[in-house]
């Protein structure tokens, strides 16, 4: 370790520079720009906050207009690409269907691939955010066996989104502007949040001058597993399996057992050793929509309880374990009609703007260079070839 610093899970490495989003762990604060997220959630559009990370400020109203049309201008994806879909079985997870998809985007956009080129890199930042929504209602009505939908432009993004999930030919979907407001206030949440495992890969894949279309589909395998994006999809199943209030300490008991690998989901964060201030404004939100919606959902009580328990428990105390932003999105998401398995697909769809604008940030970063950690290594020292026979 003579010219590096053995740093596993890089809790201790700066890998940037960044001016996009700041958090203050300790004190439980997310500014994107230097704005409060709640205040952001409360008063601005998705398409607002994007404004706000891929070019620095919030827009005026020409700016906002322009960008939604910039924006908007690319929902739809080539033909071709339904044909893709069908390559997949109907059972295949919509994360590993939205993985290969978005990969096969490079395929599709050699003209926006010049990332020396700064309008080359907008078109692209463009096309990503635009598509992720229709690629991801697509993967779920493939997975359904239902027809895709086209997107409709005169809708916000959030409402497209909701359009192309739950739209029939037979019948057009019912927009409730809470839900809408839910859905839009989601994707705010989801948008960015600095170094994280997922924009890492971004940053990292995107730092040999690689396809951002590429770059993207890499972020979205790191953001699959359990531990970042999937957390929200394992939140729901560890309700259900806890499935009574009685049950909650069996768990919290498990949860504290050192040789239990079992973990409570959407507990905890590398970052906030504070209530996280995404999961305050989710907790509003889900409030909300189960009221507009009159569903009274027992995993709601029972994740209420669950956290009470978990604060006050020594064990969560004494670490700083406090929930996150996953651990009520979930119960959002399942009342507005979303089934478990796309719940990471909506936090990628989230995220895409974050990764686009940490792409674009790395790229124009005059003190680029490729990421190439280093390693600590523990195999054997040289020693003498063995020829076959004598092995
Ligand atoms: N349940 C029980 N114990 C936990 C939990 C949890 N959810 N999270 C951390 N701990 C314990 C851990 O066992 C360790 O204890 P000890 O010091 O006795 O060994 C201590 O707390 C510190 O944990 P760590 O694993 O060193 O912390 P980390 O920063 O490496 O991990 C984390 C952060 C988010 C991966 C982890 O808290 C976790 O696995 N949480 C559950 C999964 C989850 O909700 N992830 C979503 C994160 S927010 C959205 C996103 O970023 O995608």
């Amino acid at each position: 370790t003579d010219h590096f610093t053995y740093d596993p899970g890089f809790t201790s490495t700066g890998s940037c520079e960044s001016g996009l989003t700041f958090i203050d762990g300790d004190k439980g604060i997310l500014l994107h720009r230097g704005y409060r997220i709640e205040d952001l959630a409360a008063n601005c559009s998705f398409l607002e906050v994007a404004h706000l990370l891929l070019n620095g400020e919030l827009p005026n109203k020409e700016q906002k207009a322009k960008f939604d049309h910039d924006v908007t201008y690319h929902t739809m994806v080539h033909e071709q690409l339904s044909n893709f879909y069908r390559g997949f079985r109907r059972d295949a997870h919509p994360m590993a269907v939205l993985c290969g998809v978005v990969g096969a985007l490079s395929a599709f956009y050699h003209d926006s691939t010049d990332i020396n080129d700064p309008h080359a890199r907008m078109v692209a930042s463009f096309r990503l955010i635009a598509k992720m929504p229709t690629l991801a209602a697509m993967a779920y009505k493939y997975s359904i066996g239902q027809p895709f939908n086209y997107p409709k432009n005169d809708l916000t993004y959030a409402e497209n989104f909701l359009h192309m999930m739950f739209s029939v030919p037979a019948e057009e979907y019912k927009m409730d502007p809470v839900l809408a407001k839910a859905m839009d206030r989601l994707f705010i949440l989801h948008a960015d949040h600095e170094q994280n495992a997922s924009t890492s890969t971004v940053r990292l894949a995107g730092s040999s001058g690689a396809n951002p279309f590429a770059c993207i589909a890499a972020g979205i395998a790191s953001l699959w597993g359990p531990a970042h994006g999937g957390a929200n999809e394992a939140v729901l199943t560890m309700l259900n399996q806890i499935g009574h209030k009685d049950n909650i300490n069996e768990f919290i008991k498990k949860a504290k057992d050192k040789d239990d690998p079992f973990r409570l989901m959407g507990f905890g964060h590398r970052v906030y050793k504070n209530y996280d201030p995404r999961a305050k404004v989710m907790q509003e939100s889900c409030h909300e929509v189960l009221e507009v919606l009159g569903v009274e959902d027992p995993l709601l009580e029972l994740a209420m309880e669950l956290e009470k328990i978990a604060l006050s428990d020594e064990y969560f105390v004494d670490r700083k374990l406090f929930p996150n932003v996953d651990f009520y999105s979930g119960i959002v998401l399942k009342a507005m009609g979303f089934p478990t398995s796309m719940f990471t697909v909506l936090f990628a769809v989230a995220r895409t703007t974050g990764w686009v604008a940490q792409w674009k940030e790395s790229i124009e970063d005059p003190q680029a260079k490729i990421g190439r950690p280093r390693q600590l290594y523990t195999g054997p020292t040289e020693r003498p070839f063995v020829p076959l026979d004598k092995r």
